[in-house]
C-alpha cells in the first residue's frame, strides 16, 4: 500500500522551493560505497501517491518529490542497465569511445574523460527522445538502456501530470507548454573513479541542469552534494534504485521562479569505489518557446525570466544538446 515515508510537513506545496525544502535531505556524510540501514536518506515518495483520488494526498506526496521509490522498475532494469554500463566504460576499450569525443556541436553522442577543469568522471551522453543515438558496442548496451529509459519517461509524464494538478491547473499545463510529446531528452552515463585513483577532490563540479526535470540513479551511494537554500552543501544518501527527481532550469522559467532548480556537484573525494550515475535531463521540444506561462505571472509576481526556444538557450550552452550546465543565467 501506499505511503509516505517519516517527515511530513505543514509545508504548503505551493510555497516556492517546496521540492527543494523537501530535499532537506540531511547533513550527515553516507557512507561512499554501501546502502546500510544507518544511513539517513532523503524523505521518500511512493510513485502511486502521486495519483491518489484524494488531493490533499496528491499534494502531501508531491511534498516528497525528491525521491521516488515503488516507481514499478523491476530491479532487472536498474541491475542490467548499469552492467551495460561497466562494460562500455571497460578501461581495455577506452581507445574505441574516443571515437565519440566531441567534435562538433551537432555530434548526437558525446563521450568525454575530465574534460573540463577540475572533472573527474568518463561520460557518455546520448539522446534518448525524440531521436535516438546509442553507442553500438557492447551490443545489449542500447536494449538495456531503452528498457531503463522507457520506464523513465512513463513517470516524468505521470510528474508532469501529478505537479499541474497540485498548483491547481488542470493536469496537461506542463505537458503541452512544454510539449513533451516531442521532448527532448539527453542521458549522461557517467563513472567517478575511486578516490585514489581521482586527481582531486571534484567529481562534477556544481551546476543547475536545463530541462523540465533531471532523473537520477546511481549504483553507489555517496558523492552527489546538493545546496540547500540555506547555502549549505547536502549529502544527497538516495535508497538503491531510488530515482532522485531534480527540478530542472525550465520548469523555474516555466513557473516564473516559484520552482527553483537547484546546484549539485560531486564530490569523489571520499568514494572507495568506483561509482556510476545516469542523469536524464527531460526537456521541452526543442522548438518549443519556453517563458513564464500566464498563470505564474501578476503584479505580485511580474514576469521574471525572458524566453527563447528550448533549442535556442541550449545552444546559448555552447551547442548545449548534451552538455550539462545551467542555461538559466543566458534567459534571465
Ligand atoms: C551525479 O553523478 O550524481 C550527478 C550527475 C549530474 O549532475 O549530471
Ligand atoms: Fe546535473
Amino acid at each position: 500500500m501506499a505511503e509516505i515515508a517519516s517527515q511530513q510537513t505543514t509545508q504548503n506545496p505551493l510555497e516556492p522551493n517546496f521540492l527543494m525544502n523537501s530535499l532537506h535531505l540531511n547533513d550527515h556524510s553516507a557512507s561512499a560505497e554501501s546502502y546500510s540501514a544507518h544511513d539517513d536518506v532523503i524523505p521518500t515518495i511512493d510513485y502511486s501517491m502521486l495519483f491518489s483520488t484524494d488531493p490533499h494526498q496528491a499534494s502531501l506526496a508531491l511534498q516528497y518529490l525528491a525521491q521516488l521509490v515503488n516507481h514499478e522498475i523491476p530491479d532487472k532494469v536498474f541491475e542490467n542497465f548499469f552492467k551495460g554500463i561497466y562494460e562500455f566504460f571497460d578501461p581495455k576499450t577506452l581507445e574505441e569511445r574516443k571515437v565519440y569525443s566531441k567534435k562538433d556541436s551537432m555530434d548526437r553522442i558525446r563521450w568525454g574523460l575530465n574534460s573540463s577543469s577540475g572533472e573527474n568522471r568518463e561520460y557518455i551522453k546520448v539522446i534518448a527522445h525524440p531521436d535516438y543515438n546509442f553507442p553500438s558496442n557492447p551490443s545489449t548496451f542500447s536494449e538495456v538502456f531503452q528498457e531503463y529509459y522507457k520506464e523513465t519517461r512513463r513517470i516524468v509524464v505521470g510528474l508532469a501530470r501529478a505537479m499541474s494538478k497540485s498548483l491547481g491547473f488542470e493536469e496537461k499545463l506542463i505537458e503541452k507548454a512544454f510539449k513533451l510529446k516531442s521532448g527532448f531528452d539527453v542521458s549522461a552515463m557517467n563513472l567517478y573513479p575511486p578516490n585514489h585513483k581521482s586527481k582531486g577532490e571534484m567529481g562534477l563540479p556544481e551546476h543547475t541542469d536545463p530541462g523540465f526535470i533531471i532523473t537520477l540513479v546511481q549504483d553507489v551511494n555517496g558523492g552527489l552534494q546538493i545546496l540547500s537554500h540555506q547555502g549549505k552543501w547536502i549529502q544527497a544518501s538516495i535508497p538503491r534504485h531510488a530515482i532522485l527527481i531534480q527540478i530542472g532550469d525550465h520548469l523555474e522559467i516555466l513557473t516564473n521562479g516559484k520552482y527553483k532548480s537547484h546546484l549539485h556537484r560531486v564530490i569523489v573525494g571520499k568514494n572507495k569505489v568506483q561509482r556510476i550515475s545516469v542523469a536524464t535531463l527531460h526537456g521541452p521540444s526543442l522548438e518549443t518557446f519556453v517563458r513564464p506561462a500566464p498563470e505564474f505571472v501578476d503584479q505580485d509576481h511580474p514576469q521574471a525570466y525572458l524566453g527563447m526556444t528550448y533549442k535556442q538557450s541550449l545552444q546559448v550552452n555552447g551547442n548545449h544538446e548534451i552538455d550539462v550546465q545551467s542555461s538559466l543565467d543566458q534567459i534571465r
